[in-house]
């Protein structure tokens, strides 16, 4: 494992001193997860499927990938672009529906931060409890699996999906997942070394308690599946 603390203190520092316009502010919980899968990937090639504002995109072109970013909404497309000319970093962005294009490429690696009820950034947002029920986290679970479906599609044999969302209710994390391998039996999940986390079945929590010293985090759920042969 790398030495993610003194990454994080190095960051604090930064934020300590000033927020210059260089800066991408992201909650150190996002940090822990593209940091504890990156390694996973063995092509560097990566298409991120739901990648507006662009958190995750901008952290794996940093860590040396290529990547290709495709979301639905011009909206958040306009945030991303807003975020890329201030840091003055190119990525490839496309405004693409993913549940809708025909692709006619497949992929070794894909990261999917799926669109999800966001109840894991309740300590920034207070008001995300009022908002969510029940039934709209059943209709979030519904295009979440239809992700995964066609993700899993797209994945070259031996390829890489990377399936995240910031929600710690279970028909969103662990019941995806235990839908997913029950309909796909080629599907291996890989172990993450991060004691920043909470192992789960099908996946692994993000500990905002790791987080005490630095105000906390958000949570995210986090899995990684390889397509077998
Ligand atoms: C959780 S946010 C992604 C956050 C982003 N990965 C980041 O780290 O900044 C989910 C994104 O999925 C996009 N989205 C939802 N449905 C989509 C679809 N069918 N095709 C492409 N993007 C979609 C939304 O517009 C939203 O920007």
């Amino acid at each position: 494992m790398d030495n993610r603390d003194a990454l994080y203190n190095k960051r604090v520092l930064i934020l300590e001193n000033k927020i210059n316009k260089d800066c991408f502010v992201q909650d150190i919980g996002n940090f822990e997860v593209i940091h504890s899968i990156y390694k996973f990937y063995k092509d560097k090639n990566l298409i991120d499927v739901c990648a507006a504002p662009g958190g995750k995109s901008i952290l794996l072109q940093s860590l040396g990938f290529n990547v290709l970013a495709i979301d639905k909404s011009q909206n958040q497309i306009n945030k991303f672009e807003e975020n890329l000319n201030r840091l003055n970093i190119k990525i490839n962005i496309q405004k693409i529906d993913f549940l809708k294009k025909n692709f006619s490429d497949k992929f070794n690696s894909i990261l999917l931060d799926a669109p999800c009820s966001a109840l894991g950034t309740f300590r920034r947002n207070p008001d995300v409890t009022l908002k969510i029920d029940q039934s709209q986290i059943k209709k979030h679970q519904k295009t979440q699996m239809r992700m995964l479906e066609k993700s899993l599609k797209l994945l070259n044999n031996d390829g890489i999906l990377v399936y995240i969302v910031c929600s710690f209710h279970p028909f969103e994390t662990i019941d995806v997942i235990d839908k997913i391998i029950q309909n796909n039996k080629n599907i291996k999940l890989h172990t993450i070394d991060s004691n920043k986390m909470i192992k789960r079945k099908n996946g692994y929590f993000v500990n905002p308690l790791s987080f005490k010293d630095y105000g906390g985090s958000d949570i995210f759920f986090v899995s990684v599946l390889e397509k077998l042969k």
